[in-house]
């Protein structure tokens, strides 16, 4: 089991609990009155999710809760939902209406202000728009947008019309981009021609135009025009968003759409080579993203909620879009770099905008860190009561860096703890109530049976290291991985029948703390991000040059693991590091710069065992430690390491 940061087993912890002051003004003040409801949760869940599924707004109430016949569960069977209207109309219609949904700012510094009635007025005319083009429900729409407020509205007018989303980050490739359009069938692309990062320009359009070189099925791109950049158009096929929209109604009558109706797809890395398409529906989904922001980030009409993710990972999709918007809050959207001009940018936004709860990644914290307190202290963050950290596990060291000088040692840290099957958060403090150790995501959320077993499926005692399970149904869990029942099934019900495996190992405190310590299987972390070790792989042997390659995660101080690649070269191809660098760089134009490997090696041969396994187990304790201590009785050829070995004595 490999741990990325500093492996905990910390009974001895100091524990810092939430201040009386924010406790007394909590849903959960107390570990009370979390146990009490935990246990209701677990007992009863049909109860207590039922009544969680009534703060939304159904056209038709649900027959039953749940239909479970594992591992395919139904929630709300019967019931019938618009979920955009339970994210827009709804506030729209009262007291809401004039009240901010999203303060946005743009990289340059441009801003906007979009109200719930503005919202609902741009959400419902692109809803227009794309049946103007022909979409109906049960399509599917790619969305290649960067954090730009018709992220959201595009997002919203999917959901209304009951065609499912596929966001895909703006860091992915034209490869990665006709894959997901091979996969989902989508007919539709929503994108824009470029996107601000860092002070440029990064182009999008261009990256969908070539995608669409290999795949032709798609009849209509639609085009933001964000960066006023010269961008070249197919006429019967491209439109501007701006062109599209004129004249068009700002009114739209939601219809009622079945709970388990497909919301959206998301791709996530597995261990094969082949991303899987994270299938989510309606009701379940939005009930468990409701829920959960409403306890967990404890949601005050007054809070001005920042998320820092992008749209195209599940935190902006449950986090940004539909748990905040479903809770009628209002929240920050930004679209670019945390360093630009430098690294103060976040916190002149906390300042400006009056931020009170903010949610963000442990490499972003650990990125501040190293940037230096001058840039938080020149700002004012007494606006913050309440901060957040997902995506990998936190190490104290950064834990206790954001408690203290961004929260002013105030703040609880909600450590969240969840995957972009769940759909929600699974594990995490109740900011009022749980006592906090740096490094530990704490307790399950509520109707959450979450649980750490031992290979032969026995749950582990406290100390022991083992896998992560979940034991019942969850309303915001996957329904499938679309088009593919049986992955579904052997990736995650296979380990033990019937409980999900999250793929996660993890142990319990003495106190019955979750500390999670990192993936178990051959998926990597790169900076929150997931990555396969299988498709980067794959990325390299589609190089001409390439005959055989592995790819392994290297523990890395800033994005908790970095890519290590080697590589064996196909005869009539020297060794350079000018093929090495044109190597990382293929990497990056067929999956996305996000996946280009940190180090490269060349190598003749790779650490494989007698029935022709790579070993990766040892390429990875021989980046970490220069080494080979452990076990090598297996290995087909001694001399592969001895080379290795020199390789790495050598910098890439
Ligand atoms: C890791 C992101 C420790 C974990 C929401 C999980 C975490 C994977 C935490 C899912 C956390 C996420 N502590 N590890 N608080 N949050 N992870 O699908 O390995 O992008 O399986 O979802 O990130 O990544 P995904």
């Amino acid at each position: 089991m490999s741990s990325k940061n500093s492996t905990p087993s910390h009974d001895h912890d100091a524990v810092i609990k939430p201040s009386r002051e924010f406790s007394k003004n909590s849903r959960i003040p107390s570990m009370a009155a979390y146990k009490r409801l935990y246990q209701e949760s677990i007992d009863k869940p049909a109860t207590f999710w039922a009544r969680e599924a009534a703060e939304l707004d159904w056209h038709k109430k649900w027959t039953k809760v749940l239909d479970w016949k594992p591992p395919f569960a139904k929630w709300f069977v019967g019931g019938k939902l618009n979920v955009c209207e339970n994210c827009v109309d709804r506030h729209a219609a009262g007291p809401r209406r004039n009240k901010a949904a999203i303060i946005w700012e743009g990289e340059p510094g441009d801003k906007q202000v979009i109200t719930y009635g503005q919202l609902q007025r741009e959400v419902c005319r692109f809803a227009n728009v794309l049946e103007n083009k022909g979409v109906k429900a049960g399509d599917r729409v790619l969305i290649y947008l960067p954090m730009i407020p018709e992220a959201a509205y595009a997002m919203l007018a999917c959901a209304r019309i009951g065609a499912a989303h596929n966001v895909v980050f703006g860091g992915f490739a034209a490869e990665a981009i006709a894959d997901r359009l091979e996969d989902s069938g989508a007919t539709t692309i929503i994108t824009a021609d470029g996107g601000w990062r860092r002070g440029k320009v990064v182009p999008l359009k261009p990256v969908v135009d070539l995608a669409l070189e290999s795949y032709q099925n798609v009849n209509h791109v639609i085009v933001v025009n964000r960066c006023h950049t010269d961008t070249p158009m197919t006429s019967d096929r491209d439109s501007w968003w701006h062109d599209d929209i004129k004249g068009v109604s700002t009114r739209h009558k939601a219809r009622a759409f079945d709970s388990e109706q497909p919301l959206f797809l998301l791709y996530t890395s597995g261990s094969t080579g082949k991303p899987k398409g994270i299938l989510h529906t309606s009701g379940g989904y939005l009930t468990g993203t409701h829920s959960s922001f409403k306890y967990i980030f404890d949601i005050r009409e007054q809070d001005v909620y920042w998320c820092t993710a992008d749209i195209g990972w599940i935190t902006g999709h449950s986090y940004i879009v539909y748990g905040p918007l479903a809770n009628g809050a209002t929240q920050v959207m930004y679209e670019g770099a945390p360093n630009f001009p430098d690294f103060g940018r976040f916190w002149k936004i906390v300042e400006d905008h009056g931020v009170s709860i903010f949610y963000t990644a442990p490499t972003a914290i650990r990125a501040f860190i190293r940037a230096g307190d001058q840039f938080p202290d020149a700002y004012d963050l007494s606006s913050l009561r309440l901060l957040g950290s997902v995506g990998e596990p936190i190490n104290p060291q950064a834990w206790n860096w954001y408690h203290r000088k961004i929260g002013g040692g105030k703040c609880p840290i909600v450590d969240t703890w969840w995957q972009t099957e769940t759909g929600a958060i699974m594990i995490s403090p109740m900011p009022g109530a749980t006592p906090c150790k740096p490094g530990t995501a704490t307790h399950p959320f509520f109707g959450i049976d979450a649980a750490i077993l031992d290979d032969s499926g026995n749950e582990c005692k406290a100390g022991e290291d083992g896998r992560l399970v979940i034991r019942k149904p969850w309303p915001s869990m996957l329904r499938s991985i679309y088009g593919d029942k049986k992955r579904y099934e052997t990736t995650y019900w296979s380990d033990y029948p019937g409980l999900y495996t999250a793929g996660d190992g993890a142990r319990r405190d003495k106190q019955g703390n979750f500390w999670i310590i990192g993936r178990l299987d051959d998926v990597l972390n790169v900076s929150g991000h997931r990555l396969g070790t299988a498709e980067i792989e794959s990325a390299l042997v589609s190089h001409p040059a390439v005959a055989e390659a592995a790819v392994i995660g290297r523990p890395d101080d800033l994005k908790g693991q970095a890519v290590s690649a080697f590589v064996i070269l196909k005869a009539g191809n020297k060794e350079s590091p000018e093929l090495r660098e044109t190597l990382r760089k293929h990497v990056a134009k067929v999956i996305g710069a996000i996946a280009k490997p940190d180090d490269l090696y060349f190598s003749p041969g790779l650490p494989k065992t007698r029935s022709g396994k790579i070993m990766r187990r040892l390429l990875k304790e021989l980046v970490a430690t220069g080494t080979i201590s452990g076990n090598v009785t297996t290995l087909e050829d001694f001399s592969v390491i001895d080379h290795l070995k020199n390789q790495l004595s050598r910098p890439s």
